[in-house]
């Protein structure tokens, strides 16, 4: 990896988490983009640049305001509606007709709002990545965003390679058996779809686990990787105390289920948003599961921000072009930084390109 890796356009990205907008003016940057949200009296989330036409002053700042379903700006009051059209300036009844902000697409679901930076018009709400945990009435979730002062493709290798668990968050998800377990790596090119899988079958039951499913003794431990790029990661966690599986029907009254989402959104070119949710169908009503859930994840989240923010200071200062050193661990990740290429050159292609091609 060299450089600043450039953004995979024209996809979905997850913006926020639902309950974060609402009547109030919300800013988020995403993809090198300043982008404004709110809720239309109605209710629906709405998404347009963050930047005034007139003089380019951030909607999102005070004393800008939210009349009814238009922003006013702060600074001279230009106003605009839901769809980011301009709909009255100061002092002239002529509203020039440039005066637009660039409006986004957006979709709610899962409890995410999703984003489409790119062209408009390939936006296509059934590419939207779906994590249905999240608001299922079947699964309880604990969830929290992290700020990542490091670019999103060293949260992808940290994510596509568990074994790290071993020795960054040894103590709370991480046992031996987790570095010293080989896996196996699958990737759909088509559908770009990285799987990774480490099936431990007699495994220490870390606390992460043993403290949230009450198992005592030693655990089978599945962890099957699902990650659909650019933003969507998810990690199906299976726990069951030794030599119980799922039976032929897929039932799995003995295994505890946990759906770890990860959505890894860029903010800059090396900063990240760090959305992370953990979703489980046991103990579902406990609140102190929850708690310790909530506690531990952050923790564990925390020390691999610690670590990549580190890593983005030792990039920063290398030259372009550095070597590095990859193992079998590191499969993955590295297909996974292949479809990224490919996806972020495809972005980058325009629509006359395209056809010409
Ligand atoms: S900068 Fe917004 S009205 Fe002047
Ligand atoms: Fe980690």
């Amino acid at each position: 990896m060299s450089g600043v890796h450039s953004f995979v356009r024209n996809q979905w990205y997850v913006a926020a988490y639902g309950r974060e907008v609402g009547r109030e003016l919300f800013d988020r940057t995403i993809c090198g983009e300043s982008i404004l949200f709110w809720r239309t009296e109605a209710g629906e989330v709405t998404a347009m640049a963050d930047r005034c036409v007139h003089r380019r002053f951030p909607l999102s700042e005070s004393p800008s305001r939210l009349v009814g379903d238009t922003v006013v700006c702060g600074y001279h009051g230009f106003t605009y509606g839901a769809d980011g059209a301009c709909v009255a300036v100061p002092g002239q009844t002529r509203i020039p007709r440039t005066a637009r902000l660039t409006s986004y697409p957006v979709v709610e679901r899962d409890s995410f709002v999703w984003v489409w930076i790119g062209e408009k018009d390939q936006a296509d709400e059934t590419l939207v990545p779906r994590a249905p945990w999240l608001d299922s009435p079947d699964y309880t979730t604990v969830c929290g965003m992290e700020p990542l002062a490091a670019r999103y493709m060293l949260l992808v290798d940290n994510l596509l390679d568990l074994s790290h668990e071993a020795y960054l968050h040894a103590g709370s998800i991480g046992t031996p058996e987790v570095a010293q377990t080989p896996i196996t790596t699958e990737v759909d090119d088509e559908a770009g779809v990285v799987y990774v899988s480490r099936h431990m079958d007699d495994a220490e039951c870390p606390s992460f686990y043993a403290r949230s499913t009450g198992i005592e003794g030693r655990i089978v431990r599945w962890q099957d990787i699902e990650y659909r790029p650019p933003c969507l990661y998810l990690l199906h966690s299976r726990v069951a105390p030794v030599g119980s599986y799922p039976a032929e029907d897929g039932s799995d009254p003995e295994g505890f289920h946990v759906e770890v989402v990860y959505a890894i959104t860029p903010e800059t070119g090396t900063s990240t948003h760090d959305f992370w949710a953990v979703a489980r169908d046991f103990a579902r009503d406990d609140e102190e599961v929850s708690d310790f859930l909530r506690e531990s994840n952050r923790t564990v989240v925390l020390q691999d921000v610690e670590a990549l923010d580190a890593l983005e200071k030792v990039i920063a200062t290398e030259p372009e072009g550095y070597q590095e050193l990859s193992i079998n661990i590191d499969t993955g990740g590295l297909a996974a930084r292949r479809i990224l290429t490919r996806m972020a050159q495809a972005g980058q292609e325009t629509p006359a390109a395209k056809a010409s091609a």
